[in-house]
């Protein structure tokens, strides 16, 4: 290779490189959005937040959507094997969004634009039962149903837990 040749890739190389340096950062800075579809799909549009309720009069079409008669009525005494069932379902079902304690202020209670109710305190009434029942069998308002979670008897086991929050617990 000539001199002449190898100061000439020299020169190349040389104007070259803040060009490749460049570009690379240019990849760093802008990130170049990757063209993909996905997040336009209903399927990921549907779920990004806030959650916003359902029109008035809606009834849930997704999973079991059985609308009793009748208000339910909690079969399972509240003895200590199902407050203890309720009080791990609970943390692992319910927590997220009405809080460890109940006060509707779990780590995603943000991402409504009703905050998760608060379940704490002066709940022990069988009106409180069937709703909770309900809210679980078939959501409510902005709560997603939660019956493919829960069998039956987890769902009155969570509700005799929620029973016992008590209402100024942990605050
Ligand atoms: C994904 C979040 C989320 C989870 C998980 C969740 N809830 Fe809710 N819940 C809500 C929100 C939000 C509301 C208030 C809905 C509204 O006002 O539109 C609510 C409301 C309620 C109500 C009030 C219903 C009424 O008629 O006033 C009860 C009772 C309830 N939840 C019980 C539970 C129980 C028990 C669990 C666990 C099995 C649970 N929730 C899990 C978000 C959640």
């Amino acid at each position: 290779m000539s001199t002449r040749t190898r100061r000439g890739l020299i020169i190349i190389a040389l104007l070259l490189a803040p060009f490749i340096i460049g570009l690379l950062l240019t990849y760093q800075l802008v990130r170049i959005p990757f063209p993909t579809n996905m997040a336009e799909s209903p399927a990921v549009g549907y779920q990004a937040g806030p959650r916003i309720s359902p029109p008035e009069g809606a009834v849930p079409i997704q999973g079991e959507a059985v609308i009793p008669e009748e208000v339910p009525v909690n079969p399972v005494p509240a003895d200590a094997t199902s407050l203890q069932r309720g009080e791990i379902l609970y943390r692992i079902h319910c927590a997220l969004c009405h809080g460890e304690t109940g006060h509707g202020d779990g780590p995603l209670a943000r991402y409504f634009t009703r905050p998760p109710a608060n379940l704490a305190g002066s709940q022990a009434t069988a009106e409180f039962d069937a709703l909770a029942y309900l809210a679980i069998l078939q959501g409510f308002g902005q709560m997603p149903p939660l019956a493919e979670n829960l069998t039956v008897r987890e769902r009155w086991d969570v509700i005799n837990y929620t029973r016992t929050l008590p209402k100024n617990g942990g605050q």
